[in-house]
């Protein structure tokens, strides 16, 4: 599917209102293809209220929510080797109620979790205000809310 920025932004809230944790979702794409804007949103719809930073610095940010659920928010760009996951508290990841979000995934080499979402964003074109969305299923992971996205054909 392709989607414009402002119908990922409410998919991705329907993600974070419904899904039911633990769930594991690996972000992937380019610099600039919309997987902050994603995970933002997922955050956003869990109940994450105030400010959201860019990890890209921290490489994790946990958001902890009143309630059902907690997020945790990972850009694993500036990883330099998988060993490096340890000192970021990757082994105690998938916590009952965690939402896991997981940006540069492949920089973990082969240590992603069996049961995840894939969700690769792409522009059609360089400068294209689209974004070509693909969703895959690796293993079982629970089921996730809104998917396929309708679009209301608009102007
Ligand atoms: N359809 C769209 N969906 C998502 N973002 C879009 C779309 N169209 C334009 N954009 C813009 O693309 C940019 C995406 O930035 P974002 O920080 O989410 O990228 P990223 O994939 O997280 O990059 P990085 O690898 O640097 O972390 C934003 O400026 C956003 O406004
Ligand atoms: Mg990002």
């Amino acid at each position: 599917m392709i989607l414009r920025e402002e119908d990922l932004v409410r998919w991705g809230t329907v993600i974070g209102r419904a899904v039911e944790p633990p769930v594991f979702i690996a972000l992937e794409g380019e610099l600039g293809a919309g997987k902050s804007v994603l995970a933002r949103a997922i955050a956003r719809g869990a109940g994450v209220e105030g400010a959201l930073p860019s990890p890209t610095f921290n490489l994790v940010f946990r958001y902890p929510v009143r309630g059902r659920v907690e997020v945790v928010h990972m850009d694993l760009y500036r990883l330099r080797d998988p060993e490096e996951l340890w000192e970021l508290g990757w082994e105690d990841l998938g916590g009952k109620s965690e939402i896991i979000l997981v940006e540069w995934p492949e920089r973990a080499g082969g240590h992603l979790p069996e049961d995840r979402w894939s969700i690769r964003l792409s522009p059609p074109e360089p400068g294209s205000e689209l974004r070509v969305v693909e969703v895959a299923r690796v293993g079982n992971p629970p089921h996730l809310p809104g998917f396929p996205v309708t679009v209301e054909s608009s102007g």
